[in-house]
C-alpha cells in the first residue's frame, strides 16, 4: 500500500508456564480484576486476549493460556501474532515440564522471554533457585550477564508489578513494533467459540490493516460477513486496528484458533476460497487416512 500510514503498535504478549504457576491470577493483579477466582476449577481452559492500560498509559495486549498447546496451534500455522512472552514460574515450585516446553516453543517462534518468577510472598518460594534452574534450561539471565529480564513478583501482594510492567515495555520499545493502520487487514483467530444467540464467534487479533463492519471475510476454510465487532468488553466498535483483541460475528462456520483472516470484496468470492480451502483440508485428511495416520470414520457412521 503506497503511502499507508505505518504507526507504533502496541506489543502483544503471551502469557506461558506451568499449571497453576500463577499466569490469570498475574494478569488481574495487572489490570485489577478476577478472572482466576472465576474459573471452574480454578483452571484456564481457553484463550483470553485483553488489552491492559498500564499506569504508565501505554497499553499492552495480553494473550492468558491455558498451557502451552494453543501457542503451538497458532505457530504451526505460522501466525505469529506474539511479540514476547512472559513466563511465569512458581517462586517455590520452580522449573516444571511446561515450563520447559514454553521456553521451547517461544525459542522455536524466536519470541523474546521476560521471566516473571511469581508467589514470592510464599515462606517456601526460592526464586534464586528458580533462577539457577532457569539458567540451566538454557536461558541467559540478565543478571548473570545475558539478556533475558528476570523479575520477581507476587500476584497475591501484587508485590513487583510496577518493575514487570517497565521490563514488558523496555523490551517493547526495543522491538520499535509498527504496523500498517490503512487498507486490508492481516488478521488472526485467537479462539472461537458457537454461542446460541449470536453464533460462530472469533476471537481475533489484526496484525495489520484494518477490520471493518460489513466486511465479507474468509477465516481459515469458513466465510461470512462481518455483522459485528467488539471490544473485550464486549462494547460495539466499527473497526478493529492491529494489536486490538475484538470479537467478531457473523461467519457461517466454527474456524480454529490460528486460522487467517482475509477480507474480500464480495460474498461469492468468500464462498468461493472457503470451498477451495475445505476441497483442500478435506484432501488432506484423505491423505493422512491413506497413510495410516488417521483412523476412517465409521461408514455406517451417517
Ligand atoms: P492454569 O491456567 O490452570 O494453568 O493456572 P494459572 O497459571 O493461570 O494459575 P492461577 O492464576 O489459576 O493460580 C493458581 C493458584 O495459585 C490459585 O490458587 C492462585 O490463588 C494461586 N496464586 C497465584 N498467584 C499467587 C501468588 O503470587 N501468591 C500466592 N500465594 N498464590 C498465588
Ligand atoms: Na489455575
Ligand atoms: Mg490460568
Amino acid at each position: 500500500c503506497e503511502g499507508a500510514a505505518v504507526l507504533p503498535r502496541p506489543p502483544v504478549v503471551t502469557v506461558m508456564g506451568h499449571v497453576d504457576h500463577g499466569k490469570t491470577s498475574l494478569l488481574d493483579a495487572l489490570r485489577s480484576t478476577s478472572v482466576a477466582a472465576r474459573e471452574a476449577g480454578g483452571i484456564t481452559q481457553h484463550i483470553g486476549a485483553f488489552v491492559v492500560k498500564m499506569p504508565s498509559g501505554a497499553s499492552i495486549t495480553f494473550l492468558d493460556t491455558p498451557g502451552h498447546a494453543a501457542f503451538s496451534a497458532m505457530r504451526a500455522r505460522g501466525a505469529a501474532i506474539t511479540d514476547l512472552v512472559v513466563l511465569v514460574v512458581a517462586a517455590d515450585d520452580g522449573v516444571m515440564p511446561q515450563t520447559i516446553e514454553a521456553i521451547a516453543h517461544a525459542k522455536d517462534a524466536n519470541v523474546p522471554i521476560v521471566v516473571a518468577i511469581n508467589k514470592c510472598d510464599k515462606p517456601a518460594a526460592d526464586p534464586e533457585r528458580v533462577k539457577v534452574q532457569l539458567a540451566s534450561e538454557g536461558l541467559p539471565l540478565e543478571e548473570m550477564g545475558g539478556d533475558i529480564q528476570v523479575i520477581e513478583v507476587s500476584a497475591k501482594s501484587k508485590s513487583g508489578l510496577d518493575n514487570l510492567e517497565e521490563a514488558l515495555l523496555l523490551q517493547a520499545e526495543m522491538m520499535e513494533l509498527k504496523a500498517r493502520i490503512d487498507g486490508p487487514a492481516q488478521a488472526y483467530v485467537v479462539e472461537a467459540r458457537l454461542d446460541r444467540g449470536r453464533g460462530p464467534l472469533a476471537t481475533a487479533i489484526v496484525k495489520a490493516g484494518t477490520l471493518v463492519c460489513g466486511q465479507h471475510i474468509v477465516v481459515g476454510a469458513e466465510w461470512g460477513r462481518i455483522r459485528a465487532i467488539r471490544d473485550t468488553a464486549g462494547k460495539l466498535r466499527e473497526d478493529a486496528t492491529p494489536a486490538m483483541p475484538v470479537e467478531i460475528e457473523g461467519l457461517k462456520g466454527l474456524p480454529m484458533a490460528g486460522d487467517d483472516i482475509t477480507a474480500v470484496e464480495s460474498e461469492e468470492r468468500a464462498k468461493m476460497l472457503s470451498a477451495g480451502r475445505k476441497k483442500k483440508l478435506e484432501k488432506d485428511r484423505l491423505l493422512k487416512i491413506d497413510e495410516g495416520k488417521e483412523v476412517s470414520p465409521d461408514p455406517l457412521e451417517d
